[in-house]
């Protein structure tokens, strides 16, 4: 039951809510799995198909290398489409995907088990064997899905690269990742214009040695290149007799890897995380369905992009696992006009909407007339990711989308944790700007530099001091880089890099990043990657980035630039490098502002201080500044 006693501001579940929720009792449940944490995640995986039980829940005799259900044998993709076409379910929608120029197509859980063998078919007979590589670069398009699940149907180990990234971020993916097959779309759709994915592709192939073929999915039509011996059309494989209907599955062992993810982190390369087919499976099916309280009459739409965690979790594996029915969506929210995301809302009858904080400050800048053209009354559930909301922006789309009547679920997760780790319920009492406390099973705490638990609202370390099914196993190919980045600060807590308080009720608040890594418009960026970026541009000799609040990005990418001797700084460098970024890393990571600096502050052992640069940037006085060299 709500507790009215909690401090500060509170929003307490109406009767209407508590009346549809699977667990009405959130506190008895956090109990019983604090009690027997292996009994909560093992009632959770027996309500998923295996092909053979597990011996035991939880292997944890080489940490931090956990194990989940081990010897257990399943296929996640098994639990998403089979399971389902075995039922009723077979007829439902299990996708209903609108491009940005305003096409529909939708597929029930039988097209999409038809569609999924099909491909994986396909991949096969190119030679993808289980534990190949296999990646994927496209827009918001089905086919992005029946990829994924056409891997993992087969053992193949995906990775996708998000379609908003360009050459040299693609480039080191299919280097890192030793990638045998790129699937890639011709190009996609965004604001009207076209990205030319192929094209891009096609520079990133020049520098990736290890691709045999290139499969290329229509979905603009423009012209693009097609190299013989390489490159294939998706259609024309499709049509032929290879691209049978009844696909074998691979049977995995829990432990198997399902695909990896590349992720930001604090120094050089982006981080290959790896999740596997049982307990990221048993996590992001258990999740979903408590959180955002999925029934069978639901649809659901999470408006992430696949090519993240958000919607690897959250748009493919948890939806179909839980057997709802999904929207998707290609483009831009605001094109043509604000009002599409609620057009969509309305003539599609959505019950669950999933964003990102950034998004709703985007769309509350043009104002409520805009959602209020639209009957928005089928939402019941609303729900953040990404970074902090702030209060305004909760209170907003609290009012203004759900009408007051739609609880938001603020969801605390990393690519690394691979579900949600600090969220409410629909029958949790919320606060506007925090995520309540963690999941069933769960256990957090912020920390202090020592170690020892902060004070009730003190900020410190945030760190979660159990293991979870769906928790990263590694970095691919990387062990060391695993142990040492996550589990090596605290004895026995993973460090998630961000820093929290934790309030006089037990609630976290989530204040940021403490690493050197930028969240922009909720996107993760490494100030390392910007700036390697930046120094690949001939004119430039060192480079740092920060990040700096900014009203709707949350924060913006400032640089400071050294350049090379003899070249001449002006503002058409400038340009010319914002543009260089922008062509090497992807939009997203184009800096709002670069500076031309004659030295950087550094420590003795030459390591650029950023938060020196950040502090100066914001006329604030640096804190501790013994070990600058400059
Ligand atoms: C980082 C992880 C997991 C989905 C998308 C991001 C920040 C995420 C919240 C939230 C405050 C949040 C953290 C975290 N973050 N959700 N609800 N409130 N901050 O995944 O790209 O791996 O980024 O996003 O800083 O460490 P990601």
């Amino acid at each position: 039951m709500p507790d009215k006693s909690l401090s500060g501001e509170v929003f307490i579940p109406s009767d209407e809510v508590l009346r549809h929720v699977h667990v009405r009792d959130w506190d008895k449940l956090i109990g019983e799995a604090e009690k027997d944490l292996e009994g909560f995640w093992s009632r959770e995986a027996h309500e998923l198909h295996w092909f053979e039980h597990w011996d035991k829940v939880l292997d944890d005799s080489h940490k931090p290398f956990f194990k989940w259900f081990t010897n257990g044998k399943t296929n996640i993709v098994y639990n998403c489409l089979d399971r389902h076409t075995q039922t009723a379910r077979r007829n439902k929608l299990a996708l209903m995907w609108e491009g940005e120029k305003g096409e529909f197509r939708s597929f029930s859980y039988f097209a999409l088990k038809r569609e999924t063998c099909r491909f994986a078919n396909v991949l096969r007979s190119l030679g993808v064997q289980k534990g190949d590589r296999v990646t994927l670069y496209m827009g918001r398009i089905p086919e992005l899905m029946i990829g994924m699940l056409a891997c993992a149907r087969i053992g193949a180990i995906h990775s996708v690269v998000y379609g908003g990234f360009t050459v040299e971020a693609l480039h080191e993916r299919l280097e890192d990742s030793q990638s045998k097959v790129l699937i890639v779309a011709d190009g996609a759709y965004q604001r009207g214009k076209i990205v030319p994915l192929k094209a891009i592709a096609d520079e990133a192939l020049q520098r990736a040695a290890t691709v045999e073929s290139v499969l290329v999915v229509k979905r603009t039509g423009e012209a693009v290149n097609m190299e013989s011996g390489r490159d294939m059309w998706y259609h024309e494989l499709m049509a032929l007799p290879i691209a049978g209907m009844q696909c074998h599955i691979e049977v995995m062992d829990a432990e198997d890897p399902l695909f990896i993810l590349y992720t930001s982190g604090t120094t050089g390369k982006p981080k290959a995380i790896l999740h596997t087919h049982g307990g990221y499976m048993v996590g992001t099916y258990s999740t979903l369905k408590y959180v955002f309280d999925i029934h069978d009459e639901d649809r659901y739409w999470c408006a992430a992009d696949p090519g993240w965690i958000t919607g690897h979790s959250y748009i493919v594996y948890g939806p179909l696992l839980n057997g709802t029915t999904s929207f998707m969506y290609e483009g831009a929210p605001t094109y043509p006009y604000p009002n599409r995301w609620w057009q969509m809302i309305e003539k599609y009858g959505i019950n669950v909407l999933y964003t990102a904080p950034t998004a709703i400050r985007g769309l509350m800048r043009f104002g409520e007339a805009w959602p209020n053209r639209h009957d928005l009354s089928s939402l019941r559930i609303l729900g953040s990711v990404g970074e902090p909301i702030n209060p305004e922006a909760w209170k907003w789309y609290h009012r203004v989308i759900g009408k007051g009547r739609c609880p938001i679920m603020d969801t605390w997760w990393q690519t690394e944790t691979g579900m949600f780790m600090i969220t409410p319920t629909p029958a949790v009492t919320l606060k506007p700007g925090s995520g309540t406390r963690p999941f069933p099973g769960v256990k957090m705490d912020v920390l202090d530099e020592e170690g020892k638990p902060a004070g009730v609202n003190e900020e410190g370390f945030l760190v979660i001091k159990t293991p979870w099914p769906a928790m990263m196993r590694t970095i691919y190919r990387d062990p060391e880089r695993y142990k040492a980045q996550y589990w090596s600060k605290f004895p026995g807590a993973y460090l998630t890099g961000d820093s929290a308080r934790k309030d006089e009720d037990g609630y976290y608040w989530v204040i940021g990043r403490v690493d050197d890594v930028i969240k922009v418009s909720g996107y993760r960026l490494g100030t390392a990657e910007i700036e390697s970026a930046l120094v690949s541009h001939h004119a430039i000799a060192e480079a740092a980035a920060i990040g700096l609040p900014h009203d709707v990005k949350g924060n913006a990418i400032h640089t400071f630039v050294i350049v090379k001797a003899g070249v001449e700084k002006s503002e058409k460098l400038i340009e010319e490098l914002r543009a260089h970024v922008a062509h090497e890393m992807g939009p997203i990571a184009k800096p709002d502002s670069i500076q031309f600096v004659d030295s950087l502050p550094k420590t003795r052992s030459g390591k650029i201080m950023r938060r020196v640069l950040k502090a100066r940037a914001l006329g604030q006085e640096p804190k501790d500044l013994t070990t600058l060299e400059e």
